[in-house]
C-alpha cells in the first residue's frame, strides 16, 4: 500500500494522480520501480519502448518465464491502484521468494508497462503491443494533445524510436501472463469477496469523430441558417446512450470532446469527440459499431454536417486461459475463498500479451467498484489476500506436459 502511495507522487499536477506516457512522472516512476525489483533479487532494466522489465532466475539462468505485471500509466486524475497495484504486488511475490532463497523451475519476470491507458497518444497498450510484437509503427507520428509525435516524444526519453522491435518477446520465452488488477466493478463487492477470477477481457472499439459545420458570428446568424457543430454532437452523444443503452452488457460511452474554435461568440465549426464502446460478445460489438456509426452519420446528414469517423481500435474478446484460470482458482480455494469468475468489461494489457502467451487475471475487490477516479480505494487486508492468492500461484505454478 505504502509503494502505491509512493508512486502516486510521480503526478503532473500536484494533488491528484496523472501520469502518461513517457513523461518526467514515468521516468521517475520507472527508477523506483526498477530500484523495487533490484531489492526484491531481480535484475530490472527498461525497454526499448519504455517498459520497465524485471527478472528473477528460476533454478538456472535462461528459463522460460512466467510473466507477471500490469501498467504503471494512468488517466487524467486517476486512482492510485490501476496498474500500478498489479506491479507492486508481482515484485512482492519474488521478494518473498527470494527471502526464502527459492528458486522455482521457471524464470518470473515482471514487467511494469509504460502505455496501457492510451491517454497521450489515443493509441492504447502500446508497452505490452511492444512486448508482444505487435507494435504498428504508424502510431510513431501519432501526435499527443501539445502536437508532439510519439516518436520524438521517444528520442525525448532517451529511446530510439526505430528500436521499438528491440522489446519484442518470443512465445517460446515465455509460458503465460497472470495479472493482479482490481476489478474497477462492483461485483467482488456486492457478494463480499476479495477476489476474483478473470474468464474474459470485453471486446472494445474506440472511435474519432468529427463533424464539419460553420462558424459563425453567435449574435447575427439566424438560428435556421446555422450549421452548428455542437449542437449536432450534443444530439451524437445521447445517440450513443442510446445505443449503449440498447442491450444488456453493451457499454457506449463519449469520454472526450472538444469544440472549435471554443469562443463563446462563436457558432462550433468544428467539434472532435471520442467514443468508446464494449461487449462481452463479439458480434454485439461489431453491431454496436454499425448502429453508432449509423446514427452518427444521420445526424450529421440531417444538419448537412460533414462528418469524418476514424476507427482507433477494434479488438474482439479475450478469453482467459481455462488452465491458468484453474491454477488460479486452486490457490483462491486454498486461502479458504469462495471461488467466483467473473468478465472484466475494463481492457488490460493481457489484451496484447495474449499474441505471445496464455494469459490469466486476477481481480481484487474496490470500493464501490469506482475506478479511474481519485477516489479509488481497496482494503489492504484484501491487498494482502491477493497477493498471497498470487504467491500461490505462482510457487504452485506448472505448465501441463512441461517436465
Ligand atoms: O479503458 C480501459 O478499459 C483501460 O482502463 N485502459
Ligand atoms: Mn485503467
Ligand atoms: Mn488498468
Amino acid at each position: 500500500m505504502a509503494r502505491c502511495d509512493a508512486l502516486a507522487q510521480f503526478s503532473e499536477f500536484a494533488g491528484g494522480l496523472t501520469r502518461i506516457y513517457l513523461s518526467s512522472e514515468q521516468r521517475l516512476a520507472n527508477d523506483l520501480v526498477s530500484g523495487w525489483m533490484r531489492e526484491a533479487g531481480m535484475s530490472a532494466r527498461i525497454d526499448a519502448v519504455g517498459n520497465v522489465v524485471g527478472r528473477y532466475e528460476g533454478e538456472r539462468s535462461g528459463l522460460p518465464c512466467l510473466m507477471l505485471g500490469s501498467h504503471l500509466d494512468t488517466v487524467r486524475d486517476a486512482g492510485k491502484y490501476d496498474g500500478m497495484l498489479g506491479v507492486v504486488a508481482a515484485i512482492e511475490c519474488v521478494h518473498a521468494l527470494n527471502g526464502a532463497g527459492r528458486r522455482l523451475p521457471f524464470a518470473i519476470e515482471v514487467v511494469g508497462f509504460a502505455d496501457e491507458e492510451g491517454v497521450r497518444f489515443g493509441a492504447t497498450l502500446l508497452g505490452s503491443r511492444a512486448v508482444a510484437g505487435t507494435f504498428d509503427p504508424t502510431v510513431l507520428d501519432m501526435r499527443d494533445g501539445s502536437g508532439v509525435a510519439l516518436r520524438d516524444a521517444m528520442k525525448a526519453f532517451g529511446l530510439d524510436p526505430g528500436a521499438f522491435a528491440r522489446a519484442a518477446r518470443k512465445r517460446e520465452e515465455l509460458l503465460a501472463y497472470a495479472e493482479l488488477h482490481i476489478e474497477q466493478g462492483p461485483v467482488l463487492e456486492a457478494e463480499d469477496l476479495p477476489v476474483g477470477v478473470v474468464t474474459a477481457i470485453n471486446g472494445f472499439v474506440r472511435m474519432a469523430v468529427t463533424l464539419r459545420g460553420t462558424a459563425g458570428h453567435a449574435g447575427t446568424v439566424p438560428m435556421g441558417l446555422r450549421r452548428d457543430a455542437l449542437a449536432a454532437a450534443a444530439e451524437c452523444v445521447l445517440a450513443v446512450e442510446r445505443v449503449g443503452r440498447s442491450e444488456l452488457n453493451l457499454v457506449a460511452t463519449v469520454g472526450r470532446i472538444e469544440a472549435l474554435p471554443g469562443a463563446i461568440n462563436v457558432i462550433p465549426g468544428e467539434v472532435r469527440f471520442t467514443v468508446d464502446a464494449r461487449a462481452p460478445v463479439n458480434d454485439q460489438r461489431e453491431r454496436a459499431y454499425e448502429a453508432l456509426t449509423a446514427e452518427i452519420g444521420a445526424v450529421a446528414k440531417r444538419r448537412s454536417l460533414e462528418h469524418r469517423i476514424e476507427r482507433l481500435h477494434d479488438h474482439p474478446v479475450t478469453a482467459c486461459a481455462p488452465w491458468l484460470m484453474q491454477q488460479l482458482d486452486r490457490a483462491v480455494g486454498a486461502e479458504g475463498i469462495a471461488l467466483r469468475r467473473l468478465p472484466s468489461g475494463a481492457g488490460h494489457d493481457g489484451i496484447a500479451i495474449c499474441a505471445i502467451a496464455d494469459i490469466a487475471m486476477l481481480f481484487v475487490r474496490c470500493k464501490r467498484g469506482v475506478s479511474h477516479n481519485p477516489a479509488e480505494a481497496i482494503d489492504r487486508a484484501d491487498a494482502a489476500i491477493a497477493t498471497r492468492v498470487l504467491l500461490r500461484f505462482v510457487e504452485n505454478f506448472t505448465v501441463p506436459g512441461r517436465a
